[in-house]
């Protein structure tokens, strides 16, 4: 192994002869060269020389990665159903209903980062397999060290050895491959290095950490109109509508002709834009006959159908281009925020199979494999191109993404549906630049609603894709009773419910835009495992549902069943958010979950800044704060402010804002200390936030 640095403790080393076109290769965005080397690290790579090996075989290439025995390994992008993926093996294949945990996934990414605080990034665009330390071990053919066996000792032969082992990892067809190694020295760390190489995280508009709903299929202009108003009167907050198909036939989104039911799309959007809704549509890539791009998208497309349309190489920038263009002119042009990039993983493993197949051929020479695990942050590319041209921040989701996707205001979600999954899928996306959202839809009860909605709210997206469902899901759980508009007895107290826990999702809103905007400036991601802040305490190795939200809150879902929880509280002290009590961490504590609570942690001495709840991210009261103080309030909160809405922040017209307290006088204090570049502005566009109250034990 020779490796070479490429940023400071970043290291690249290049086996055998690797793919002509990568991940990195067809790199989008550039490294956030300066902040990678700002961030300290280890000189000296982690590996020793013959710590990465690599050998060719008929099936293609393999490569051994040392792993200590003690050693615990998480990453491998969205995986849904494990957390901590030692002793398994992965095959890290793109797959839009990832039913079992063999490694498929809507994101599979080639990265993963251990416990010894060190991160790898396995360059290829191919499905890989990886044996995380599954403990096959190579036979040694030297005779003379095979070993006696003890006859005196009921000997297993091997059997608690089976999780040691290097990782292992082959990739079929290849013939050698380029392996990025990110250092530590603790396991974020490594994941801040990944992310910051990958181009630092995402900032999204400030409107898309509101509240998302997404309207029923056959919903046509006046049917949204009508229910952009009745949220407004019934008080349930809303940021942005999301329009699903339905509303253009088999054409919709191919050949962009908006159908009868949407006689006038520019007057929905500016209407809703007066009620301060974004608008969201859904869409998918498949370029129909009817599209006016089918001509020059033809020639740069691959050689099977999807839906009827073309399936444009977006490795290619021409193709990119002409969907962007495409975009702009029939969406954005008219009032468009946003998208849905929906169908961009791969069918080749569920029925029906309507994706393309994995023996397609591209102009780019990829093949379909290669062109499903690139698929989703090509066409990603295409769309924030123009956004970013445009000076015009947003937020939209997708359902398929790979390597280097921090950088992309796109969150993943799915049409599986099982609650705990769900929750893990958050914890995991985390490790490898991936934003997740554990959308709601029906429920089986208003209980398992409710606990559904809370965990929604602490996620990076606060969505519900009521796509088949006629009225609002506190109207009616049930799909069927619910699209028959039979309303449930009791859904008034529901809808009350309900209505709090997306109220307390407005309060986290400041909170969350400075979590994010950590992201964007150390590549620290906002929802993150227990495991990233504390790798020593072997007791957070495999928790999967408890992550950090920020670096202040601990956030514990609940699913419906549970009347209580265990809930492990790593060292330090903590509050819980709803009654104010102390608890020492490095314990187990079990926590009584009355319906209305999801259990919340703060850090002990946090300053934790919460705005007015109010219907919609432009309401000036969504800047107006109560700061509550836990502890002695010694570490105080960072808030960052600017217009929410352009790049203008990227030339320093923003501020960070610090909110500090003073427990000896018992006094707080906000500073404006200016953008990164140091220089203090004056709060931009009126939008600066303002303290109503200071509360403190
Ligand atoms: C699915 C998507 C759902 C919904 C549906 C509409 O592919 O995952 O969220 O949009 O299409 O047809």
């Amino acid at each position: 192994m020779n490796a070479q640095q490429v940023y400071g403790s970043v290291w690249k080393t290049t086996l055998g002869q690797p793919d002509k076109i990568t991940p990195v290769g067809l790199r989008y965005q550039p490294a956030a060269e300066a902040a990678l080397l700002a961030l300290a690290g280890p000189e000296v790579c982690p590996f020793a020389e013959d710590g990465i090996t690599g050998r060719q075989t008929d099936r293609g290439y393999v490569v051994e990665i040392d792993l200590a025995a003690d050693e615990q390994v998480y990453g491998f992008g969205l995986q849904m159903l494990s957390f901590n993926q030692r002793g398994l093996k992965k095959t890290l294949r793109v797959n839009s209903d990832p039913k079992s945990d063999l490694g498929d996934a809507h994101a599979p990414v080639p990265f993963y980062v251990t416990t010894g605080g060190y991160g790898i990034l396995i360059d290829t665009a191919r499905y890989m397999t990886f044996y995380a330390g599954v403990g096959r071990k190579r036979v040694d053919h030297t005779p003379e060290l095979s070993a006696p066996i003890d006859r005196a000792a009921l000997q297993q032969y091997g059997l608690k050895k089976l999780k040691d082992g290097p990782m292992t990892i082959e990739i079929p067809y290849a013939t050698g491959v380029d392996i990025y190694i990110f250092g530590g020295p603790t396991l974020l760390d490594a994941v801040r290095r990944y992310n910051l190489f990958s181009g630092g995280g995402c900032l999204p508009a400030r409107w898309g950490l509101g509240v998302w709903y997404r309207c029923r299929a056959d919903f046509d202009q006046a049917a949204v109109g009508a229910f952009a108003k009745e949220f407004r009167s019934s008080s349930i907050p809303c940021d942005v509508i999301g329009l699903e198909p339905g509303w253009q036939t088999h054409s919709y989104s191919c050949s962009f002709v908006w159908s009868d039911k949407f006689p006038s799309p520019a007057t929905l959007a500016s209407e809703l834009a007066q009620k301060h809704y974004r608008l969201n549509l859904w869409t998918h890539a498949f370029t129909h006959a009817s599209s006016p791009i089918y001509r020059e998208m033809l020639p740069l497309s691959g050689d099977y159908e999807v839906w009827e349309g073309l399936v444009p190489d977006f490795t290619l920038p021409e193709a990119r281009r002409l969907m962007g263009q495409c975009y702009e002119q029939l969406h954005l042009d008219t009032g468009v925020s946003g998208y849905k990039l929906d169908e961009c993983d791969n069918s080749d493993y569920i029925v029906p199979r309507w994706s393309f197949p994995e023996l397609s051929r591209f102009p780019s020479g990829l093949d379909g494999e290669q062109i499903h695990s690139l698929f989703g942050l090509g066409y990603q590319e295409a769309i924030d191109a123009v956004f970013r041209r445009r000076n015009q921040r947003a937020y939209h989701g997708v359902r398929s993404s790979h390597a280097l996707a921090s950088p992309y205001p796109f969150v993943l979600y799915s049409d599986l549906y099982d609650h705990k999954d769900f929750i893990r899928a958050l914890v995991n996306s985390g490790f490898s630049g991936l934003l997740w959202t554990p959308e709601v839809r029906h429920a089986e009860s208003a209980e398992e609603l409710i606990r559904r909605l809370q965990t929604v709210v602490f996620s990076p997206q606060a969505l519900i894709n009521a796509w088949y469902i006629k009225n609002p899901p506190w109207k009616q759980w049930d799909t069927q009773q619910n699209n028959a508009d039979i309303y449930a007895d009791n859904w008034v107290e529901v809808e009350s419910i309900c209505r709090d826990i997306l109220n307390l999702r407005m309060q986290f809103v400041p909170y969350l835009y400075a979590a994010f905007y950590d992201y964007q400036v150390t590549g620290t991601p906002p929802f993150r495992a227990l495991v990233m802040d504390y790798p020593e305490d072997e007791s957070t190795w495999k928790i999967d549902d408890q992550y950090m939200m920020g670096d202040r809150l601990m956030v514990a879902p609940v699913v419906a069943g549970q009347t209580s929880r265990e809930v492990y509280l790593p060292h330090g002290a903590w509050y819980d958010f709803w009654t104010n009590e102390r608890y020492e961490g490095g314990q187990r504590v079990t926590i009584l979950t009355p319906l209305t609570v999801i259990p919340l942690f703060v850090k002990a001495d946090s300053v934790l800044p919460l705005a007015k709840a109010t219907l919609h991210t432009d309401d000036p009261l969504a800047m107006c704060l109560d700061v509550r103080i836990y502890g002695d309030g010694s570490l105080p909160a960072t808030l960052f402010e600017d217009d929410g809405t352009t790049y203008d922040y990227c030339l320093g017209q923003c501020n960070t804002v610090q909110l500090s307290w003073d427990p000896s006088t018992h006094q707080g204090r906000l500073d404006r200390l200016g953008s990164t570049t140091g220089i203090p502005q004056p709060a931009r566009d009126a939008r600066p936030y303002s303290i109503t109250s200071w509360l403190a034990d």
